[in-house]
């Protein structure tokens, strides 16, 4: 039945189909109708990060911004669910055309650069929604404000979102916030993780709960950059390491329609990059912190070398654009077929 749908939304321009897309689920899940869609996935229920997932494939963020079909994408399957980006203010995103498809290479590549309508927004569609399962709120800074006050986006962001998210994720690795990816390393780094690690203490008091934090890092970094990220996160007390987000390289599509369009390249190409960074990961935390592997599933057995490679949890993007919703079941089946650890 996707593959229909997908034949048509494939004639549409890549932003009109995702829109369509998301009106089509959202509207699925404030009637309750998406779970008809496509056989529910086997239960694997997990433990990661404090928090009880039904099955360890998750919904990646960027595809629901707003959080405008939270309902419906769990209908759909999904073990947990990641909204956002979200900034302190809307704000319109890059001039269109900014996503393009690579049906050769079954990826994509977006510039996108944080189109959302804001965090109160956001907050607004959290509360509508009826969902119970592990949300996760991604948050990032307007594209206006210098990045030597990120840390005073993150932390609007951090206090709005606090009371609301099953988890937060800080997002310093798009490639289409000019600066932004800068705050992944040294000294920079340091400040904003504990600039984050104060401020959570703060609402640990306030709320009564603690909320885990999860930082989303880049695939290109070198092996010693990745392991120094791992350091810099132990050693602030975050609680996850979301890896990868899409990459500014351009192996595998080198030729194709689009290939040299600027932005960040997701799907197939970026899949070995970025299991290398979990595998990195993986030796540095010697089992001390969670990851959770986003990049380049598009088939169920790529989900379960994510979590070979050392992840707990998997997010998926792009696979979803070309295979739909079956792709949550196949992979959490094949996670299901690993030999137990
Ligand atoms: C169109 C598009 C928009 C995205 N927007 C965001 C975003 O707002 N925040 C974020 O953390 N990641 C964003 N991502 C990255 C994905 O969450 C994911 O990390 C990346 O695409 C790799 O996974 P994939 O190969 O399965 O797509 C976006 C990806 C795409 C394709």
């Amino acid at each position: 039945m996707y593959n229909l749908a997908r034949q048509l939304l494939f004639k549409l321009s890549p932003e009109t189909s995702h829109d369509l897309s998301l009106d089509l689920i959202g509207a699925g899940g404030r009637l309750g109708l998406n779970g008809l869609l496509t056989k529910a996935p086997a239960r694997l229920p997990v433990q990661v990060m404090g928090l009880s997932f039904d099955n360890p494939v998750g919904l990646a963020a960027g595809l629901d911004k707003n959080g405008a079909a939270i309902d419906g994408f769990a209908q759909l399957g999904f073990g947990f669910v990641e909204i956002g980006t979200v900034t302190p203010r809307p704000q319109p995103g890059n001039p269109k055309p900014r996503i393009f498809r690579l049906p050769e290479a079954t990826a994509i590549i977006n510039r996108m650069g944080f189109n959302n309508l804001g965090v109160d927004n956001l907050l607004n569609r959290v509360r509508a929604s009826q969902y119970k399962g592990v949300l996760g709120i991604n948050i990032g800074k307007n594209f206006d404000t210098p990045v030597e006050r990120a840390v005073d986006d993150y932390l609007i962001c951090l206090d709005k979102v606090y009371a609301h998210a099953s988890y937060i994720t800080v997002n310093v690795s798009s490639p289409n916030t000019p600066g932004l990816r800068s705050l992944q390393f040294g000294e920079s780094l340091k400040q904003l993780l504990d600039a984050l690690a104060e401020r959570r203490e703060a609402l640990v008091g306030l709320h009564g709960k603690r909320v885990p934090v999860a930082i989303k890092i880049a695939p290109d970094m070198s092996d010693e950059e990745t392991a120094q990220v791992a350091q810099a996160l132990l050693g602030a007390g975050m609680d996850a390491v979301i890896a990868t987000n899409t990459t500014l390289g351009r192996e595998g599509v080198e030729g194709l329609a689009h290939g040299d369009e600027a932005g960040g390249l997701s799907g197939a190409p970026v899949r070995e990059r970025s299991t290398h960074i979990v595998k990195v990961l993986a030796g540095e935390l010697a089992g001390r912190m969670p990851i959770i592997a986003a990049g380049g599933i598009t088939e169920g057995k790529h989900a379960a070398e994510k979590i070979a490679a050392g992840a707990s949890l998997v997010q998926l993007y792009s696979g979803f654009i070309y295979k739909g919703p079956a792709l949550i079941r196949e992979a959490v089946d094949a996670i299901a077929a690993l030999p137990r650890t």
